[in-house]
């Protein structure tokens, strides 16, 4: 995609309509935001908007009337608003609304539907890799817990009992743990809710669930968090963006390096980042590597999904990723996210609708 302008959208309407627009408009490059109005202040689209640092008003006037402009989107249902926009807007603002507006809704609808279907596809496609893994990782506790118990048997002296019990109290929450992780990424929420997440924590938990698809025995995994405030997420979402950048890591360095992950604050937002010692990308890849279905990787071994899906989620939190690399050292991810109910240092405008170069 080219550095072309954004186009400029205002949306009227904070209720589903609105609340779909920001979800579709943040996932698409070359689109800004300018603002949502509602009369109603406390209208789902305005707290979406304030979560994702997007201006929200009450007053559609101030928003209608703003210059920079290109595409007004009323989504009210207001019987009197295209007279009002058409007295407040600028002269080169155009104008959306009724049937129109009604035509882009059913469009965003099953936009969506087709977009989830893609990523609950390819959250499958890892799961099933994931099997042997899974199975593997279960079947060391499995192992533990049964000698233990064999030793139970064969024991007279109570302490020796007491001892081997925590052995294999330990195992079973060790794997009760694990299958928490695989229900936190197998489950599909659609209109999931956001709560806060800990990035830290996720990113662990990324690590541990990343073992099920690739080893990790020679990667030296180095976390260096620095605190961050909490994400208002839905955890699936994050862990399926996070596992993605590890196991394409640790692919990239045929399972051998360092994987380096950390957070802080940076220029007032939640930075995060996946790095690895591995080959690097080629220059002329970089441009395409968020592109569906573009992999380097043998058939059979990559969809060339996983970059996609993730560019998409982060943007759906406002969020954006960008790639450094150089070839024969290695590569790193680096997610910036707003943190909410904070001005944004860069006006939305702004966003490189194409990953930064090196
Ligand atoms: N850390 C990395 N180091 C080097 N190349 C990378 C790295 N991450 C991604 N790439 C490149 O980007 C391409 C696209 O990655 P993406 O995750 O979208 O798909 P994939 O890993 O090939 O397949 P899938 O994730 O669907 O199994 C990869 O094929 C690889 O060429
Ligand atoms: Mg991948």
């Amino acid at each position: 995609m080219g550095p072309e302008q954004s186009i400029h959208i205002a949306i009227l309407g904070g209720g589903r309509g609105g609340t779909a627009l920001i979800e579709l408009f943040t996932r698409c490059h070359g689109i800004a935001i300018t603002g949502i109005a509602d009369t109603n202040p406390d209208a789902p689209g305005l707290r979406l908007a304030r979560n994702l640092n997007i201006p929200a008003t009450d007053d559609p006037v101030s928003l209608v009337s703003d210059m920079t402009v290109d595409l007004i989107v009323d989504v009210t249902g207001n019987p009197s608003m295209p007279a009002l926009i058409e007295r407040h807007k600028s002269a080169r603002a155009e104008f959306l609304g009724g049937t129109a507006a009604k035509l882009v809704w059913s469009l965003i609808q099953d936009e969506r539907d087709l977009y989830e279907h893609l990523a609950h596809a390819e959250k499958l496609s890892t799961l099933g890799t994931f099997a042997a893994g899974i199975a593997h990782e279960f079947n060391n506790p499995l192992h533990m817990m049964l000698g233990f118990a064999q030793l139970i048997q064969d024991t007279q002296d109570p302490a020796s009992v007491q001892e081997y019990i925590q052995e294999i109290v330990k195992q079973i929450k060790h794997l009760s743990n694990m299958s928490t992780s695989v229900n936190l990424y197998a489950r599909t929420s659609a209109q999931g809710e956001l709560v806060p997440v800990q990035i830290p924590k996720l990113l662990d938990e990324a690590v541990r669930m990343a073992k099920f698809s690739t080893i990790l025995d020679e990667v030296t995994v180095i976390p260096h968090y620095e605190p961050v405030p909490d994400i208002q997420a839905e955890p699936g979402e994050l862990l399926q963006v996070f596992m993605n950048l590890i196991v394409n890591a640790v692919q990239a360095m045929n399972a051998r390096g360092r994987l380096t992950l950390r957070t802080c604050m940076e220029n007032g937002s939640i930075t995060v980042s996946v790095e690895d010692t591995g080959p690097g990308i080629a220059p002329q890849d970089l441009a395409k590597i968020f592109a569906p279905f573009f992999t380097t990787k043998k058939t059979g071994k990559g969809t060339g999904l996983g970059l996609y899906i993730v560019d998409t989620i982060i943007r759906k939190y406002g969020g954006r990723i960008e790639p450094r690399s150089e070839v024969g050292k290695g590569t790193a991810f680096r997610i910036h996210f707003p943190v909410a109910g904070l001005p944004q240092q860069t006006v939305p405008s702004s966003h490189p609708a194409t990953p930064a170069s090196i």
